[in-house]
């Protein structure tokens, strides 16, 4: 059985020269053809061949599957009413964290799997066919490794965030959670994490141990990301450049150093809109990343304290408006850059031979993710060929 999605309008392929808007690699009149979950063929309409099944684009446009390369979907209970003292002036501090902790170590396993399946869902319906997950809200060695064995359920882009804040219980000897972290909590995460994460920020973990934790991570066979410079200035970045981490995210308080490192290297800078406009911080400045020649992918940070929403269009809107992409930029940060962000070279593309994860717009371009802002767009997603909604 294979399937033609004919009729496309504008298809963003992110192959680089492979049409128009550079990056995105526009073709127009197109059509795809779909075998086994994977792209086999792209070409114009006029010359689509026969197929078993076909899906009428209607002259709409189409893109990649958005890849969400930085949510955190493992934890129980809400912090709705933290988030409405800070609208009412509160500023954010990473101290919810323990909150959540405390709901996420009391919460048995069907209830977190029932929140992840839910969050997943809901990212799906919105275009995201890629998603990274973190552990994060369990901090002792039994509740990170479920956090992880869940959170693989639902994808392989799993990373153990033992590291985001020093649970309670070790508030007063900190290396002491640190030499868990490194010991039999790594261990138990290993089967199902594929990436390393520090919360790299005063409050939470300084560089010494950031580099420590994350290079005995490294050594163990995982791959790096930070959480880095979100909250101020810091050593996160550097850290992330020196250790060839995939990602630095966040990046919202950058001096010209850490810019340059960035710009040096192949650590992508993800950027998570949703958190400055959650906390209402100011925003990450792309263009200045962007100018300098840094990688920028955007991301939702999914989590119930600085940013609960699970719309990669949403972060999109935000980007183009506060953070000075434009809507190709965003676009491609949202999908290509995603995939870089996670070394992922199937995804955040369409081309013969990866797998079909896409989206058809209920609009005649991407320019309309950002200037209908607000609106489910989304009318269609195939995840690995397969219909997830119907228009
Ligand atoms: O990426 N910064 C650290 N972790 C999350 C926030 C988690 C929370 O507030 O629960 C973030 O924004
Ligand atoms: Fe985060």
């Amino acid at each position: 059985m294979n399937l033609l999605v004919d009729n496309i309008g504008e298809l963003v392929t992110n192959v680089d020269g492979a049409g128009e808007g550079g990056p995105l690699g526009i073709r127009r009149k197109a059509a795809l053809l779909i075998e086994e979950g994977e792209v086999v063929w792209i070409g114009p309409a006029r010359y689509a061949p026969a197929a078993d099944r076909r899906i009428d684009a209607g002259g709409r446009a189409v893109l990649p599957g958005f890849v969400d390369s930085h949510a955190h979907l493992v934890f129980a209970g809400d912090r709705a009413a933290e988030f409405a003292a800070r609208m009412a002036g509160q500023p954010y501090t990473g101290g919810g964290i323990r909150t959540t902790v405390a709901a996420t170590r009391a919460a048995d396993d069907e209830r977190l799997r029932g929140t992840v399946g839910r969050l997943r869902a809901e990212a799906l319906r919105q275009g995201t066919t890629t998603i990274e997950i973190k552990s994060g809200y369990g901090l002792t060695v039994a509740d990170e490794a479920r956090s992880l064995r869940i959170a693989a359920e639902f994808t392989t882009e799993t990373t153990f965030l033992g590291a985001h804040v020093v649970p309670p219980e070790y508030a007063d000897r900190p290396d002491d959670y640190v030499g868990l972290l490194c010991g039999p909590m790594l261990r138990a995460a290993l089967p199902y994490a594929k990436w390393i994460d520090v919360f790299c920020e005063r409050g939470a973990f300084d560089a010494d141990h950031a580099r420590a934790i994350l290079t005995v991570g490294q050594a163990a066979g995982l791959g790096v990301r930070v959480h880095a410079n979100q909250l101020g200035p810091g050593p996160g970045v550097r850290l992330a450049v020196e250790l060839g981490a995939a990602s630095a995210d966040h990046c919202t308080h950058l001096s010209d150093a850490d810019v340059e490192a960035l710009a040096g290297s192949e650590t992508v800078a993800t950027l998570l809109p949703g958190a400055e406009f959650s906390t209402r911080s100011p925003y990450p400045d792309a263009r200045r990343l962007l100018d300098a020649g840094v990688t920028v992918a955007l991301a939702t940070d999914c989590n119930p304290g600085s940013s609960y929403t699970s719309s990669m269009p949403f972060c999109i809107a935000l980007a183009v408006r506060e953070l000075g992409m434009t809507p190709a930029e965003a676009v491609w940060a949202a999908t290509a850059g995603g995939a870089r962000a996670l070394r992922h070279e199937r995804a955040g593309v369409l081309r013969p031979g990866v797998p079909a994860d896409l989206s058809i717009l209920d609009a005649p371009s991407h320019l309309h993710l950002a200037y209908r802002p607000g609106v489910p767009l989304i009318s269609q997603v195939l995840h690995n060929g397969v219909p997830q909604c119907q228009p």
